[in-house]
């Protein structure tokens, strides 16, 4: 049997990284072996990956020697930014050149890096219809991944530059699960007014990766975008409606509303929630479905991940 090619994957207890490892691992007879990175390779996440049969290394995205060790002798390396854990877009940038670089030194045949759209190109600084935020961004986790594709370009690491999609983990962890009205009836709100959504269950971007790989030189150079369903915000209230057996209403509100809603990132999500609402074409158009399942032909539909993911849905 021909040896199996290494494909190291950052954020590999996480949500985009685990669900490309578990692809990998779950494909016995595939052409790849999952190197799973992690800062912790004694924590509880890393030590079920590695009993599924995944190599562990330790490795962090602060620190580009690390994740040159991190690479070496791997053909594929999966490159995703943590936005969220530290709001920082020139964190994120800092982290992707890193990236990038090592993937240079290790010489990766394929990589694929966790990317989204440059906002501004759409919604420029000195249109007033959002506020720029942190100096020089419409929406600082997109702009920030889009500005780092460069430094894959420019290394010049064979990529295929991934656009992911809103997950609907989101209603578990993100707290923008469904919430009780002063009439106690259930709502999820979004600014999206009455445009759809592209968004998925967040393991099935790690399947995508993998189809990514399979398909090897195909996608180099190229942008994929991926999601499993584009839904308005009614949409995925009656969906929630059917699954969790009691109503569940759409709670529509301006950007502008949600952007003073106070949480951390309020403000990023307000105006990231506008461009999805009034670029809807550009945004969905670069999302399509059949090619997400073409790569992944389990791709789950909101029905089919609410039935399995309801219960962890805190109704608050
Ligand atoms: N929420 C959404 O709807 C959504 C949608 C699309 C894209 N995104 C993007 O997804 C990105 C995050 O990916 P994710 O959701 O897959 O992450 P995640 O589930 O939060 O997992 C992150 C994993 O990465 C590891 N990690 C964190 N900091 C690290 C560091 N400094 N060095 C190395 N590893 C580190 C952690 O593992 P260890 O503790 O084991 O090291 C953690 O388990 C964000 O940039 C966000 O913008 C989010």
């Amino acid at each position: 049997m021909a040896e199996k090619k290494i494909i190291a994957v950052v954020g590999a207890t996480g949500a985009q990284g685990g669900g490309l490892v578990r692809a990998i691992l779950s494909d016995k007879g595939g052409p790849f072996a999952a190197r799973a990175i992690t800062r912790d390779v004694n924590s509880d996440k890393a030590k079920e990956l590695a009993k599924l049969g995944a190599e562990v290394v330790a490795a962090d995205v602060d620190d580009v020697e690390s994740l040159k060790k991190a690479f070496k002798g791997a053909y594929g390396a999966y490159c995703v930014t943590f936005f969220w854990a530290h709001f920082s877009p020139e964190k994120e940038k800092a982290n992707a050149r890193a990236m990038a670089e090592a993937a240079k030194f290790a010489g990766i045949q394929h990589a694929i890096w966790s990317t989204f759209e440059d906002t501004r190109k759409s919604i420029p600084l000195s249109d007033t219809r959002m506020p720029t935020l942190m100096g020089s961004y419409k929406v600082p986790h997109f702009d920030a991944k889009a500005e780092a594709d460069r430094f894959f370009t420019d290394l010049g690491v064979p990529t295929t530059f991934l656009l992911t999609s809103f997950y609907w983990e989101n209603l578990i962890y993100f707290g923008m699960g469904p919430k009780r009205g002063p009439d106690g009836k259930l709502a999820i709100t979004l600014p999206m007014g009455d445009k759809k959504l592209a968004s998925m269950a967040s393991e099935d971007i790690g399947r995508c990766a993998y189809g990514i790989f399979k398909k090897g030189r195909e996608l180099i150079g190229k942008t994929v975008g991926v999601a499993g369903e584009h839904l308005t915000g009614a949409q995925m209230a009656a969906a929630l409606t059917r699954a969790l057996g009691q109503e569940v209403r759409y709670n529509e509100v301006p950007p502008d509303v949600y952007r003073s809603f106070g949480f951390p990132g309020a403000e990023d999500l307000g105006n990231m929630f506008q461009f999805k609402r009034d670029f809807q074409q550009l945004y969905n158009g670069a999302r399509d479905l059949a090619v997400s399942r073409s790569l992944n032909p389990a791709l789950q539909t909101f029905d089919a991940w609410l039935v399995k993911n309801k219960s962890r849905i805190p109704l608050e």
